[in-house]
């Protein structure tokens, strides 16, 4: 799950492909590289870490008058992150230049019969068998296109590709199969990307290209073709929308805590004109489409990943509650191995912040051959998940930078309260109180959010701890595998998370002093039982942080270290408000640490490898 970009056009290509490196970092952040061309051979820089370093490589070099650029930004899969295997790999007289996002399966065998032509590889990645084998098939056709078309058709797995030569340094062609790749259109210049984002620096335009597609994109103009059916491709560009462009931190130290303060107005445009309080509605309008199937639908599979799972697990607590439509939440990398039966009823429903994770496409890929309903909720516009799903609803987010996931996760169970109350209409008696509860969410929401001081109080005297413990029951035992993911992603401190109910069933006994435990106990109806957990850890030794209401604090002030108090909504609210909770209260814990929160180590926002 790399990023990549090219530009193609008058001059100064460097320049918009280092813009659109640092807006695809979110990617990952190993190392990168870039190859231009200036006026007379392509040159070659490549650097461990982050793309700064990169740019700190490239200040004594003239890049004005270069013409073609491709750059990548990487995180590892095949070879360690070093200089040696950063992208743009190339062939042996340095005259083929290729970055790659993806897995190429048969490497292996490629790189075989290479070396027995007598090609020498100099790193350890799958990419660089594709730059050896256009050369190969160059050698053969004196014809690149073909080349490049050969290769392509060469190759197993998943992949975008983009190169650039000197043979013709006017051009970058590019390829893409089960990995996004776009192009992004200019005036007198051209782009490709992995994203909107990508290639916003100097496109007006955008075109997505679909799997086994292949681009030839100059400066004034670009082709695409089919590889399948070898036919030319007309797709009309779209325009490219300010909101699919990354945004700023602004006044914030980490994009982490703005995306958190964000909630507020991120409950606010989830639910932005699909509720009517006057007269009772919700209205879903990506889902008008296909409002007879799911009339009838029987059972609902949730695939997701990471954080996007979570909010599942909320969304089967409230689709079988409020729907009376029985719900499985599905990890979306286990999803691909199962076999079971599915009634003709079943909808599968994707949760996913990018729309680009690798996993949750190939469980949509796998079910594609039962024609059953498939239907997302998805937060980047325009993202493969987006186009696999037949219907779907967006979040609405904007674009989320810090890797660790905040507001997408806020949205997400937003949608899944209107999509789990619009299904259950007629069934729900909660309906009518929970739709005008949900419309005064955004302003509870700026009530969590200005406990900040406290919360961080708390956060900085945990921060020395190895271990932590989350527990919740019901709807707030997704919040507590939220809120131990959080803060292992970002702090990298040891943490675990349980159903109150589980507890006594083995890890009670990880507990002493040492082991802190954060209870969320703010649920109105099961506050009584996580208060038996906080006794039973409290005798054990062990230190607990209790997430209440002012209603029921008076259950936990003697037995907990420490109380947050918030107000008090329905249960099934309850994980959107708290979820902010265990996320500041993780921040502060790695910003105490002194953590790179926005991009820790070995993570990446985009996960586009399975
Ligand atoms: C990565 C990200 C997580 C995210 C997960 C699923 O692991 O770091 O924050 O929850 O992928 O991503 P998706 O884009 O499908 O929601």
């Amino acid at each position: 799950m790399c990023g990549i970009v090219g530009f193609v056009g008058d001059k100064n290509a460097v320049e918009p492909v280092l813009c659109g490196l640092r807006n695809l970092e979110y990617r990952g952040y190993d190392s990168a590289g870039v190859a231009f061309y200036d006026g007379s051979k392509i040159r070659n820089v490549k650097q461990a870490g982050r793309v700064a370093a990169l740019e700190n490589e490239l200040v004594d070099l003239d890049i004005i008058n270069t013409k073609t650029a491709i750059g990548h930004t990487r995180w590892a899969t095949h070879g360690t992150p070093t200089k040696l295997n950063a992208h743009p790999h190339y062939n042996k007289d340095k005259t083929i230049f290729v970055v790659h996002n993806g897995i190429i399966e048969n490497h292996q065998e490629l790189r075989s019969m290479l070396e027995a032509k007598g090609y020498h590889f100099v790193s350890h990645t799958d990419t660089e068998v594709v730059p050896h084998l256009i050369d190969f098939y160059y050698q053969k056709t004196k014809d690149m296109e073909q080349a490049f078309t050969s290769a392509i058709n060469d190759l197993s797995g998943a992949y975008a590709i983009v190169m650039m030569s000197e043979i013709e340094p006017n051009k970058i062609l590019a390829a893409k199969l089960s990995s996004p790749l776009a192009i992004g259109v200019g005036k007198k210049n051209n782009m490709v990307g992995s994203d909107a984002s990508a290639v916003a620096d100097a496109a007006k335009k955008i075109v997505y290209l679909e799997d086994y597609e292949i681009a030839i994109v100059e400066k004034n103009k670009y082709k695409i073709r089919n590889l399948k059916n070898k036919k030319i491709v007309t797709r009309n560009p779209e325009d490219l929308l300010l909101e699919d462009v990354r945004s700023s931190k602004g006044s914030f130290e980490h994009f982490m805590l703005k995306e958190i303060h964000e909630a507020p107005k991120t409950i606010q445009n989830a639910i932005l004109g699909r509720i009517k309080i006057e007269t009772n509605e919700i209205k879903l309008g990506g889902l008008d489409s296909v409002a007879n199937q799911l009339r009838n639908i029987d059972r609902i599979i949730i695939v997701s990943c990471g954080t996007s799972y979570i909010a599942g697990l909320v969304g089967e607590y409230l689709i079988e509650e409020l729907a009376e439509v029985p719900v499985e939440v599905q990890l979306a990398s286990e999803f691909k191995y199962r076999k079971e039966p599915y009634s003709p009823n079943t909808a599968i429903l994707a949760i996913s912040q990018s729309g680009e994770t690798a996993d949750t496409i190939a469980a949509l890929k796998k079910i594609e051959p039962q024609g059953l309903l498939t239907l997302g909720i998805v937060n980047s516009p325009g993202s493969t998940i987006s186009r696999m799903t037949k219907a779907g609803i967006y979040c609405h987010a904007g674009p989320e930078i810090s890797v660790a996931s905040t507001k997408a996760f806020t949205a997400q169970v937003t949608i899944l309260v209107l999509l789990a109350l619009s299904l259950g209409k007629n069934r729900s008696k909660l309906y009518k109180d929970l739709l005008v509860e949900l419309a005064s969410l955004p302003k509870t929401a700026e009530k969590i959010l200005s406990l900040s001081p406290a919360i961080k109080e708390i956060a900085i005297r945990y921060s020395h701890h190895r271990d932590f413990m989350f527990i919740g029951r019901g709807y707030e035992y997704p919040v507590a595998l939220e809120g131990s993911l959080k803060l292992k992603e970002i702090s990298y401190i040891h943490a675990e998370a349980y159903a109150g109910g589980e507890l006594k069933h083995g890890p009670l006994a990880l507990i002493d002093e040492n082991f802190p435990t954060l209870a969320l106990a703010s649920s109105p109806t099961l506050f009584d039982k996580t208060a038996s957990n906080i006794q039973e850890i409290k005798a054990r030794g062990g230190k607990t942080i209790v997430v209440t209401t002012k209603k029921q604090q008076k259950h936990f002030k003697t037995i907990a270290d420490d109380l947050i108090i918030i107000p008090e909504v329905s249960d099934q609210l309850s994980p959107i408000l708290e979820a902010i909770v265990v996320q500041l209260f993780s921040y502060f814990i790695a910003a105490e640490k002194g953590c790179d929160i926005d991009k820790p180590r070995n993570l990446a926002k985009s996960v586009t490898v399975e």
